[in-house]
């Protein structure tokens, strides 16, 4: 068993009968649905499953879990995801998949959010390794451009992966990764971007975590 597959199972372990589960998106999260697939059958758990993309969805159904339309959610007992940064202080920075809208809308609905990360993740600050996702209406990509260069930030259009035209997500917006260098907190850019106009929703995820599940050689640190 790898490191991803041995917090993926200790964030399986933490599911009970009868529960409501939030399935992420990303190695991490599959390593999740795996291991919870597992034990839905093994042990018979009854678990109901609600999935923040398709390609999670399609995973936990060739699994045979149970899903449910994330239009009937009423509840959710968990969330389970990984994550592209984690502070200390359990600040994250998700997307460079290109899914983010239903993450945050599941990790903020979730009574239990769980994080599954390897040390690779950890950092001091947010932006450090990777540019800070925004995921913008397509007409609005330009503006919001404009008024990210304003507050300091540098933004370039996400492009697909074979670099052919620009990437879209699950709900045809664009993606603007932006570079806010180290004058701005994650709480600021955080507030900045959630009051912008454009901004269908960003990679930071603060206040939203639980827990933090890392694999280090061969064992489970809990943050
Ligand atoms: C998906 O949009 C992302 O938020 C992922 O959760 C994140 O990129 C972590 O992915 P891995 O588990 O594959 O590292």
């Amino acid at each position: 068993m790898n490191d991803k597959e041995r917090v993926a199972k200790k964030a399986a372990m933490d599911i009970s009968h009868g529960m409501v589960v939030g399935l992420g998106t990303g190695s991490s999260a599959d390593c999740f649905i795996e291991a919870l697939a597992q034990r839905h059958h093994e042990e018979g758990l009854g678990v109901q499953t609600v999935a923040s993309s398709i390609v999670s969805m399609q995973k936990a159904q060739n699994l045979g879990l149970p899903i449910i339309a994330i239009e009937h959610l009423d509840q959710l007992d968990y969330y389970v995801d990984g994550a592209d940064e984690v502070t200390d202080d359990l600040v994250l920075s998700k997307g460079q998949g290109a899914d983010l809208v239903r993450e945050k809308i599941l990790a903020t609905a979730a009574d239990k959010f769980i994080v599954l990360i390897d040390q690779s993740k950890r950092v001091k600050r947010i932006g450090e390794r990777f540019p800070v996702p925004v995921e913008v209406i397509p007409f609005s990509w330009h503006l919001v451009a404009k008024a990210l260069r304003r507050i300091g930030g540098q933004s370039l259009l996400r492009p697909n992966a074979n670099n052919s035209g620009l990437a879209t997500t699950s709900y045809g917006n664009l993606v603007l990764d932006v570079d806010f260098g180290v004058s701005l907190t994650a709480e600021e850019i955080d507030n900045a971007l959630n009051a912008m106009p454009g901004v269908i929703e960003h990679g930071i995820f603060r206040n939203l975590a639980s827990s933090v599940y890392i694999g280090v050689a061969g064992d489970v640190e809990e943050l």
